[in-house]
């Protein structure tokens, strides 16, 4: 292959590089108002006030992976149960936020919109696009 013909390739790659699907952040940030997550979340605010109960959401992408992001949008309930590190990080900061002692409590999104809110994959890349710029 000629040197110029691999460096165009490479150049392409640098443009358009190949890997997971991506979203669209302004489709996202309709979406963030059309599924309701608006009505809960404050976006302006920092994830640890919880307004009027839900964490604020400046900032989200530094305290979840886009993995974890897109699974707990998907099935909160199920990601819930897990109890994982994350989960426990959501718990602290709530309870630390209410000033009570911790407790053994069930989704509050999970519940409210669980079975309501069904997002497609699609959805969830374009929300998950929008919330990483918050
Ligand atoms: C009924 C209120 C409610 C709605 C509607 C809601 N959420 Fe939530 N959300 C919560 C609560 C409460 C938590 C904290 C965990 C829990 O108790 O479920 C949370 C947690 C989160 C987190 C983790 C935040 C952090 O600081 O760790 C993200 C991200 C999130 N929600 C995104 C969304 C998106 C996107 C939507 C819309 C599809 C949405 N939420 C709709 C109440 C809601």
């Amino acid at each position: 292959m000629s040197p110029y013909l691999s460096i165009l390739l490479l150049a392409l790659c640098w443009f358009f590089p190949p890997g997971p699907a991506h979203g669209d952040p302004v489709r996202g940030k309709i979406l963030f108002k059309e599924k309701k997550c608006l009505l809960c979340h404050d976006i302006a605010l920092p994830g640890t006030e919880f307004k009027p109960m839900c964490p604020g959401l400046q900032g989200v992408s530094a305290r979840h992976s886009r993995e974890w992001t897109a699974r707990w949008l998907k099935n909160p309930a199920a990601v819930w149960r897990t109890g994982d590190a994350d989960v426990q990080d959501i718990d602290a900061r709530y309870f630390n936020f209410r000033g009570s002692k911790p407790k053994p409590r069930e989704s509050f999104m999970a519940t409210v919109i669980g079975k309501q809110v069904i997002l497609s994959g699609d959805e969830i890349e374009d929300l998950l696009d929008y919330l990483w710029t918050l």
